[in-house]
């Protein structure tokens, strides 16, 4: 088996004195679709930070691949942010911070735009885009990135069913090119579309961690498979 991209062992979060993060063990290795799924403030984005390396553990250890080259993250966050600039600007912000010339971000960006479908957008305010158009511009930015992990936070939220599909096929379109996701959503139907490890997270604690279809055919620990029967019907 591959050397996980990330892992947390025992990872511990404690934040305005409560712990939102309780002694999770959790391998991410390269190619794996992972989704997080619990009810609110089960712990879901706090993880998917933990992993990021955003959010300091307060008791247990990260790790990261050992290889020279450590893993690129990129990190999708449940509400899209744009600034006060054009959409091409925004894509290209990220690729600053990489130290790319200026030729090199317009290409990659423009890229990144073809990618998901905003090529002709490029020019305009990103502000004044739609809610899924927005989202679909925060995926050219992770993307832009070159990520081997890309952490999506809840990515369809809000979203109408077609961008949401739209939104679906491009995340399936980057694990299909080799990236390795791991996404919480609210939304089953996608978990089951999407993921191939579901991880159950219940006040912060991961009380199920089993292959998609296990989690919706197979026995699960009592408290999964309350939140399971209560989520239904879910598509
Ligand atoms: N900075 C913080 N200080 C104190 N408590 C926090 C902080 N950030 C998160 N929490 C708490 O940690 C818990 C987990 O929050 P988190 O956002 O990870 O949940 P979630 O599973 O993503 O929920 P949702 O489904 O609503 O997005 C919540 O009770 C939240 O109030
Ligand atoms: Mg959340």
């Amino acid at each position: 088996m591959s050397a996980p991209l990330v892992e947390l062992r025992g990872g511990t979060v404690v934040l305005g004195g409560r712990t939102v993060l309780d002694r999770i063990d959790l391998a991410v290795r390269p190619g794996e679709r992972i989704a997080l799924v619990g009810a609110n403030g089960a712990g879901k984005t706090t993880l998917l930070r933990a992993l990021h390396g955003l959010v300091p553990l307060t008791a247990g250890l990260r790790t990261i691949a050992a290889d020279a080259d450590a893993p690129r993250i990129a990190m999708v966050f449940q509400r899209p942010f744009m600034l006060r600039d054009s959409l091409l600007a925004n894509i290209e912000l990220g690729l600053r911070l990489q130290g790319r010339s200026a030729a090199e971000r317009r290409e990659i960006a423009m890229h990144a735009l073809e990618q998901v479908g905003l090529a002709a957008q490029a020019q305009r305010p990103g502000r004044t885009l739609s809610g899924g158009q927005q989202q679909r511009a925060a995926l050219a930015r992770a993307w832009a990135l070159k990520p081997q992990l890309l952490l999506l936070d809840e990515p369809t939220a809000s979203l109408d069913p077609s961008a949401k599909r739209e939104v679906e096929d491009l995340i399936a379109g980057f694990a299909a090119q080799g990236i390795t996701v791991v996404m919480s959503s609210h939304n089953l139907g996608q978990v089951k579309r999407l993921s191939c490890r579901v991880l159950y997270v219940e006040t912060g604690r991961v009380l199920a961690d089993v292959a998609t279809d296990h989690f919706f055919h197979g026995t699960l620990p009592a408290e999964a498979a309350l939140f399971l029967k209560g989520e239904l019907p879910w598509v």
